[in-house]
């Protein structure tokens, strides 16, 4: 595996000691009105990232949490890896610089400082990022970089925003499902609403550098939805490569790995894995609810038709 696991695990343990120290009313703080935990990024970081200078052959993951980011993470550099077939040398290079970058792989965390770090990171870079086009720095979407979007059903994301919140120590707990829908419904949870995200990612649906991939697509047929990824950006795999790595991103392989990977946080991401988990938690007003917010805000839209709501949201 690319990322130093190592460093890795010490990030979350120096994230997790530190929200420890934070009262819970200052675990997440509000930029240009969007929430964002206060221990793995700050204003000054997300002031910063609009200087951050994307190049052509980044590769850009997207998606809002808890669609599957980290899963869809490793997939992309599990097939990059056997794509390139780096020498020692080389893989060495890029850990030692992914190791100097000091946070987690995601494009808005970290010191401000860590867009400089970001500099000496050799190509192909893989970023992962939960913000929308609009608050992404202008040389992503101005540049040739290639953006991956991964979406998720909305209640299948609710629920595992619900337990991922009640578990994650820098994000406050919430007492019940239902204190947590109203606040998932408006959008009061870390990187706002799912539905603007949604919506604003819609208006760039037939942009030539970006596609968009389900997560149910992608656990109903990995392999298939691998070769789309592949295909896209250009990486060249066996069928041999390609079972080797559905294998080893497999939900149950991922988990049984994660206190080695992921360390704590490995309990905490590895939940279910599963599609329709969200029939155990929405009360059917609820549901109701969800279904009239979906339709309101993306009804209609080519994204909507994509994302199939009524095969995996109907009760
Ligand atoms: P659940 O909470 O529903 O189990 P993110 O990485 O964006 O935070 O998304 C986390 C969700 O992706 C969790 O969903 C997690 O279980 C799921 N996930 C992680 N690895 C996975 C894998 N290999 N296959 C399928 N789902 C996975």
């Amino acid at each position: 595996m690319r990322r130093s696991s190592e460093r890795f695990i010490k990030t979350i343990d120096d994230c997790f000691s530190q929200a420890e120290k934070v009262p819970t009313e200052g675990l997440l703080f509000s930029y240009r009105g969007i929430l964002y935990p206060a221990t793995v990024t700050s204003p000054e970081t997300l002031e910063a990232l609009e200087n951050f200078e994307a190049r052509n052959d980044d590769v850009i993951l997207a998606g809002y949490p808890k669609t599957g980011t980290n899963w869809l993470d490793q997939i992309v550099r599990e097939l990059e890896s056997a794509d390139v077939k780096c020498t020692e040398e080389e893989m060495k290079e890029k850990i030692d610089a992914e190791k100097k970058l000091e946070t987690f792989p995601r494009l808005e965390f970290g010191d401000p400082g860590v867009y400089e770090r970001m500099k000496n990171l050799p190509s192909r870079r893989i970023i992962l990022t939960h913000l929308p086009p609009h608050l992404l720095p202008v040389s992503i979407l101005q540049g040739k970089a290639k953006i991956l979007l991964l979406v998720r059903n909305p209640k299948d994301t609710a629920v595992s925003y619900y337990h991922f919140y009640n578990n994650m120590p820098v994000l406050p707990s919430f007492t019940s499902w239902d204190e947590y829908f109203p606040a998932f419904m408006s959008g009061k949870v870390a990187w706002g609403s799912y539905f603007d995200h949604l919506i604003e990612w819609n208006k760039y649906i037939d942009h030539e550098r970006i596609v968009m991939m389900n997560y149910e697509e992608l656990k109903e047929d990995q392999i298939q939805g691998m070769k789309k990824i592949a295909a896209f950006f250009g990486f060249s795999l066996s069928e041999e490569d390609f079972h080797r790595i559905a294998k080893k991103t497999s939900f149950q392989a991922m988990k049984d790995k994660s206190k080695e990977t992921h360390g704590k946080f490995g309990d905490i991401l590895f939940r279910k894995g599963v599609v329709g988990n969200w029939k155990d938690l929405f009360s059917k007003a609820q549901n109701e609810e969800m279904d009239r917010k979906f339709q309101d805000c993306l009804g209609g839209t080519k994204l909507a038709a994509k994302m199939k709501y009524d095969v995996y949201c109907k009760a």
